[in-house]
């Protein structure tokens, strides 16, 4: 067990961890992983990113949790509720990191575990997400009862940009509270 505290942000919060949520990009990229982005991973390509996902949380489009220490943020997972009125049940699971210096301490399930928690109370009972295919996040999902439903080949560029990797297509069905 790790003695994180694990909850949801609202956008005073999370505007008081910008500079950590930024390094914790900076740090999982620059560790290899495939987030959507490229090495070299610049501050500037982070602050970015973070901008973007700040407003979305700030108009209830994302939803942003976090781990963390009174000393240090280690890991973020974000529920993006889908858009689309025929959508109302479904929500993307995304931006699923967990520090280098704290992976392989239960962080990543913890932080999955609460955004399925928090799914299931706001009625998005059909979750949905992709990842790259053999790596730890698959890895993570089929532990937790995600459905895999196929790879598409040469989805994404490796974080060193040297090759196409596949993605693994994953979705989970929540048992409404009851
Ligand atoms: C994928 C990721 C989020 C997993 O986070 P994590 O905190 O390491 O996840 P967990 O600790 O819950 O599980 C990871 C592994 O540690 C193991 N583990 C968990 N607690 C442990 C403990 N106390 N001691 C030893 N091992 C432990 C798990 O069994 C699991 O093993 P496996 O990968 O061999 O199946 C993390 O590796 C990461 O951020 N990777 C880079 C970004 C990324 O790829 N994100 C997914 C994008 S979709």
């Amino acid at each position: 067990m790790t003695s994180h505290r694990i909850f949801l942000l609202t956008p005073e919060q999370v505007m008081a961890r910008r500079a950590a949520l930024v390094d914790l990009l900076i740090a999982v990229v620059e560790a290899g992983a495939s987030v959507n982005f490229v090495q070299p991973m610049t501050r500037a390509k982070a602050e970015a990113w973070w901008a973007e996902a700040f407003a979305a949380h700030a108009r209830g489009a994302r939803l942003i949790f976090v781990a963390e220490t009174d000393e240090r943020l280690d890991g973020t997972v974000h529920l993006v509720p889908a858009p689309q009125e025929n959508q109302r049940h479904r929500a993307d699971l995304a931006k699923m990191l967990v520090h280098p210096r704290a992976q392989r301490q239960g962080l990543g399930a913890a932080l999955m575990r609460a955004a399925e928690e928090e799914a299931c109370r706001i009625d998005r009972t059909l979750l949905t997400l992709d990842t790259e295919t053999g790596s730890a996040g698959e890895r993570l999902y089929a532990r937790l009862g995600w459905t895999k439903i196929g790879e598409i080949p040469g989805y994404a560029m490796r974080a060193d940009g040297s090759t196409t990797d596949p993605a693994s297509f994953f979705y989970k069905v929540l048992a409404p509270e009851g």
